[in-house]
């Protein structure tokens, strides 16, 4: 695995590996601190590509909280041996000079889609995922992108940006990797005690509680946020941001389900 830390030599990388040898370039975009989430991207990234670029880069951007920022997990070394296992042909890990060497005056705004939700809580984020990801296609150059399902409005955002800025790119989505207790695994995990730690389990059962309400065939979206709601506020230290039902494209809120999963064509299943 080579391990290059310029935008200049990632730029030339990839306009050799396509030049010479024609090859199919993937990109995984991740702030690093990997897990098994991240590298079930990575083994996607190798079935749809002849060549692996994975990126560790913890963009400043992103963080609407200085305290965020500064405790986020590092540890490039052991991501390193991680990828290098995986199979990844080039690891980009640039510093913040390098991606930002000046103060931007160009960002990426991808408008509606960063309002709802998780933009509601964290202004500005979505702005810098938008930036930080259109650069990275600039210099990776991929015929192909992973985004995992865990963060799914930064992965309808990034399709909606592709479409709209005609970038010849395929946007892929991988499934969420979970914990046995069904936690999605996280970076920030490793912040949790273990109190924290139990009681973020809240979260999967939440989901399951709104899964089984629309087993059970309840269409009304008040009563499926309603059924998720009510178990998550089983767990006293639990603090509800938002619970929602959205339209899998547009994140508009539904009043009523008709399709009951997210079309196959926006899913990567993988393989048993
Ligand atoms: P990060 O949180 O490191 O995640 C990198 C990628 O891994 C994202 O596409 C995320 O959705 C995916 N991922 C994380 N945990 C996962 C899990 N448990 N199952 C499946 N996929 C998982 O997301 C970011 O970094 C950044 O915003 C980034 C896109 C790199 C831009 O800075």
């Amino acid at each position: 695995m080579r391990a290059i830390e310029q935008v200049s030599a990632m730029q030339a990388w990839s306009r050799e590996a396509r030049r010479r040898d024609g090859a199919r370039i993937a990109l995984v975009p991740t702030m690093g601190a990997l897990h098994d989430g991240h590298l079930s991207l990575v083994e996607i990234a190798r079935r749809h590509a002849d060549v692996v670029v994975t990126s560790v880069f913890v963009n400043p951007m992103q963080f609407d909280r200085a305290d965020d920022f500064a405790r986020y997990p590092r540890d490039l070394e052991h991501d390193g041996g991680l990828l290098a296992a995986a199979g990844v042909d080039v690891l980009f890990a640039p510093d913040a000079k390098e991606m930002y060497p000046d103060a931007a005056e160009t960002v990426v705004t991808v408008d509606r889609l960063s309002e709802p939700l998780c933009g509601a809580h964290r202004p500005g984020h979505f702005r810098g995922v938008a930036t930080v990801v259109l650069k990275l296609f600039n210099i990776v150059q991929p015929h192909v992108a992973v985004f995992g399902e865990k963060d799914y409005q930064q992965l309808a955002l990034i399709r909606r940006m592709v479409r709209d800025l005609h970038l010849d790119i395929d946007v892929v989505g991988a499934p969420i990797v979970r914990e046995a207790d069904g936690l999605a695994m996280s970076s920030r995990n490793r912040h949790l005690d273990r109190d924290e730690r139990a009681a973020a389990t809240c979260l999967a059962r939440a989901l399951g509680a709104a899964e089984e309400c629309v087993a059970a065939g309840e269409r009304d979206a008040a009563a499926i946020v309603a059924a998720a709601t009510a178990e998550l506020a089983r767990e006293p230290r639990a603090r509800v941001e938002y619970v929602a039902a959205v339209h899998p494209e547009t994140l508009r809120p539904l009043v009523r389900l008709r399709q009951l999963t997210v079309p196959a064509v926006h899913r990567e299943r993988r393989s048993a």
